[in-house]
C-alpha cells in the first residue's frame, strides 16, 4: 500500500503507526488528531526510530482531516476511551459524532479507501461507518476479534506452559461482555484445549478473555490497552496489503450469515487485497448459537440508539 491514514493519535493510533512503519506495510503513514502538535510529535518520534529498526516508511502528522487525501486505508481510533467502571457502550454518543465527521471527510478526499474501525463500541461504530459511507461491506470492518483471540491465546499459553506459537484461539460475537470465546475451535497445535485443561481452567480463561480490556484498564487506570490493539490492527492490514487471504476474526457487516442481517459483529473473515473478502459461516452447536444470539442482542441494543 502507498498511504495509510490513522485518525486518532492516542496510544492505539501511535502504536499502530509504529507497527505499520516497522513492518514496512506501506510507504506512508499519516497520523491525524485534533490535538495540536500531538500527531506531528508522534510521527517524528517514530520516524526517528527508522535508522534503528531500518524502515523506509515516511510518517507525518496533521491536525487537518483533509490530509487523509488519497489514502487506501483509513484506521479510525479517534474518540473518547472509557474510564474504569464504564462499558464500551457508554462512549457511543460522543464517538459516533466523531466517527461521522471522519467518514464525511473520507467520502470527500479518499472515496476508495477501506475503513478499519477501532473506536468503541466497535461493532456499532463499524455499522455506522458502513451506513454513513455507503461503501461495500468488503471495505468497512472493525478490529476486535484479533485482539480478543490474542488475549485468549496468551492466557492458554500461560496456563498450559506451551508455546504460544502452537496456540490458535478464536473469539467471536460483539466486542463486549457478551463476546463468545469459542473453546471448541481453540487448539494447541491442532489438539483441542480440553486435552490439556480442566473445565475450571477453561472457564477461568473464558472469563478473563471477556474481561481482558477491563483488566488492563483497571490496572493502568488512565489508559486502556494499546499495545495488543495496535498489533491486532497491524495484522489485519498486513493481511490486506500482502493479499495473504488470512482468516481472522473481525467485525463485519453480516448479510444473512449466522441468520443475521443489518448488523455488525465479530465473525471469522478472509482478509486479502479486496479487504474483508468473505465471512466464514461456522456450524454452531446449540450452546454456541445461544451465546452468539445473546451477543447479537447486546449489539442490537446499541444499534437501536443509533437509529433514533
Ligand atoms: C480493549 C479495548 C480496545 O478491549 O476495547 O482493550
Amino acid at each position: 500500500m502507498k498511504k495509510i491514514t490513522i485518525v486518532g493519535a492516542g496510544r492505539v493510533g501511535e502504536s499502530t503507526a509504529h507497527n505499520l512503519a516497522k513492518h514496512e506495510i506501506c510507504r506512508e503513514v499519516m497520523l491525524i488528531d485534533i490535538k495540536e502538535g500531538m500527531p506531528q510529535g508522534a510521527a517524528l518520534d517514530i520516524q526517528e526510530s527508522s535508522p534503528i529498526y531500518d524502515f523506509d516508511t515516511k510518517l507525518s502528522g496533521s491536525n487537518d482531516l483533509k490530509d487523509l487525501v488519497g489514502s487506501e486505508m483509513v484506521v479510525i481510533t479517534a474518540g473518547v476511551p472509557r474510564k474504569p467502571g464504564m462499558s464500551r457502550s457508554d462512549v457511543l454518543e460522543t464517538n459516533l459524532a466523531v466517527l461521522y465527521g471522519i467518514v464525511d471527510e473520507v467520502l470527500k478526499h479518499a472515496p476508495k479507501a477501506m475503513l478499519l474501525v477501532v473506536s468503541n463500541p466497535v461493532d456499532v461504530l463499524t455499522y455506522a461507518a458502513w451506513k454513513r459511507s455507503g461503501f461495500k461491506r468488503s471495505h468497512v470492518f472493525g478490529m476486535a476479534g484479533v485482539l480478543d483471540s490474542a488475549r485468549m491465546a496468551s492466557f492458554v499459553a500461560l496456563e498450559t506452559g506451551f508455546s504460544v506459537k502452537d496456540v490458535n484461539a478464536m473469539v467471536l460475537g460483539g466486542h463486549g461482555d457478551s463476546m463468545v470465546p469459542m473453546t471448541r475451535f481453540t487448539t494447541i497445535n491442532g489438539i483441542p484445549i480440553e486435552h490439556f485443561l480442566s473445565k475450571e481452567q477453561i472457564d477461568k480463561i473464558v472469563k478473563r478473555t471477556r474481561e481482558g480490556g477491563a483488566e488492563i484498564l483497571s490496572l493502568r487506570k488512565t489508559a486502556s490497552a494499546y499495545d495488543a490493539p495496535g498489533a491486532a490492527v497491524t495484522s489485519m492490514i498486513d493481511a490486506i496489503s500482502h493479499n495473504r487471504r488470512h482468516i481472522l476474526p473481525a467485525v463485519a457487516v453480516l448479510d444473512g450469515e449466522y441468520g443475521l442481517n443489518d448488523i455488525c459483529m465479530g465473525v471469522p473473515c478472509v482478509f486479502g487485497e479486496q479487504g474483508m473478502e468473505k465471512v466464514i459461516e461456522l456450524p454452531l452447536i446449540p450452546q454456541e448459537a445461544t451465546e452468539f444470539k445473546r451477543s447479537a442482542d447486546a449489539v442490537r441494543t446499541d444499534l437501536v440508539k443509533l437509529k433514533k
